[in-house]
């Protein structure tokens, strides 16, 4: 039996706390066999820490579109969105792609790049009317959007920081196992 190549899962960190631990995603990934590509929104450039996360994947920290002359970075074979703040999410239902991370986000459901997004937004924002109907139209594009009871359920206002330690990074990992 031959080895199968690794394939590439690129987690996108967008700016909410739980951002500061994302090396823990990046661990189970590695451990599930992916080859790990972080992409910052520039924003989530103040939550995390570049020069660690760079040693833990072996590849830099990407978080603007390169350059004309720059070479591509490999294809996503898959896609993460953990923490997904309530901006990137709404932002990603609407087709924006302002930064390399939605730009990158905009294009996967018609490559038929898997995406997984793990939320953390507060009931407040949570119960937006455009947040709800973003939720909806990126599941019916195929989007799979760990939301709710036994998933991530949103917090009350002003207490993110109280969630931080319990963000349930490992149901990512598994939501895209599941579609291996
Ligand atoms: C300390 C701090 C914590 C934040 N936590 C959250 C959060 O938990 N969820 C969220 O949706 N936005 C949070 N925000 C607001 C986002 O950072 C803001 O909406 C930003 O525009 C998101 O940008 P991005 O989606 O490009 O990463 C937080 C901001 C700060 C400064």
């Amino acid at each position: 039996m031959t080895d199968q190549p690794s394939k590439v899962l690129y987690i996108i960190a967008c700016a909410a706390g739980p951002a500061a631990d994302v090396g823990k995603l990046v661990a189970i990934a590695q451990d599930d066999g992916w080859i790990v590509q972080i992409v910052a929104t520039p924003l989530a450039l103040d939550f995390i820490d570049v020069p660690a996360l760079e040693l833990q994947t072996g590849r830099p920290v990407r978080s603007q579109y390169r350059k004309p002359d720059e070479p591509k970075s490999p294809r996503a074979d898959a896609i993460i969105v953990a923490p997904a703040t309530y901006n990137t999410i709404n932002k990603f239902a609407q087709g924006i792609a302002d930064t390399y991370a939605l730009g990158l986000l905009a294009e996967a459901p018609g490559l038929g790049i898997p995406v997984v997004v793990l939320p953390f937004v507060n009931t407040a924002l949570a119960s937006r009317v455009p947040f709800r109907q973003a939720v909806d139209s990126l599941k019916a594009e195929g989007v799979q959007i760990l939301l709710g009871v036994g998933q991530f359920e949103p917090h009350l206002p002003s207490s993110g920081a109280d969630r931080i330690d319990t963000y349930p990074w490992h149901l990512a990992a598994e939501a895209l196992q599941r579609r291996r």
